[in-house]
């Protein structure tokens, strides 16, 4: 691929900008030497203003998503994509939240520009567990976790049961949801179904991955391990 492309496709402007980039001398080899904007070069030896490019193609990556923000890429309010640098947005393939969170649950959060690979981690079938912990507003009343885990529960307006999932009580009104499944507003609706209200939740481990102490409103990209980590665990 010729460099003006990979460029633009990552984010760094329009091929004009691109071109006009190159013709700065800022784009390098990692010797320093100047590129042009027609030459063909492997995206590692490639710099810009003596920094290696931003992953290719096939990213993935975590963000600690706080509350407050939406999984959207056009929202007046905050949205994810503003704790990223912001050649993230402008990347072709588009970098998209792999499902989503609400604009009230916090935690992780992944985002892909791999289609097949978004696909693999939201397909029913891959059963990965999300794990959930959410405050709620009532003391529970006993039968939750059987009617969680019995897989008949209905959601308002809804006409397939959920999946059984499994309820982990840590404090009487603090519990722990695992699903393998990611429907519309899920864990509220969920609670919202047992006469219950969430009053902040925050999701904790997708598959075999956990935030692992990055800090609210910051993302890593995620490697091979990382990878092989998330589908290590399939409910
Ligand atoms: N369930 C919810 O209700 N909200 C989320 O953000 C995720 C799961």
């Amino acid at each position: 691929m010729k460099l003006v492309r990979l460029l633009a496709n990552l984010g760094y402007g329009s091929r004009r900008q691109a071109t006009l980039l190159c013709r700065e001398g800022r784009v390098t080899d990692a010797r320093g030497e100047v590129l042009y904007a027609d030459d063909v070069v492997a995206h590692a030896q490639v710099r810009v203003d003596g920094e290696p490019l931003d992953p290719p193609q096939g990213m993935l990556l975590m963000l600690h998503k706080p509350v407050g923000y939406t999984c959207s890429t056009r929202d007046p309010g905050r949205v994810v994509y503003d704790l990223l640098p912001p050649r993230f947005r402008l990347r072709t393939p588009a970098l998209s939240t792999v499902g989503r969170l609400d604009r009230d649950t916090s935690g992780l959060l992944l985002l892909t520009d791999d289609g097949a690979l978004l696909h693999r981690i939201i397909a029913p079938r891959s059963n990965l567990p999300k794990v959930y912990e959410a405050r709620l507003a009532q003391p529970l009343r006993g039968d939750e976790a059987a009617s969680f885990a019995g897989g008949t529960l209905l959601l308002e307006s809804e006409t397939t049961p959920l999946k059984p999932a499994r309820l982990d009580v840590l404090e009487p009104q603090y519990v722990r949801l695992t699903l393998t499944e990611g429907r519309y507003h899920q864990v509220r609706r969920m609670f919202a179904a047992v006469g219950n209200y969430v009053e902040s939740l925050h999701r904790s481990r997708v598959g075999g991955l956990a935030l692992d102490g990055l800090e609210a409103g910051r993302w890593r990209v995620l490697n091979a391990i990382d990878r092989r980590r998330l589908f290590e665990e399939s409910g």
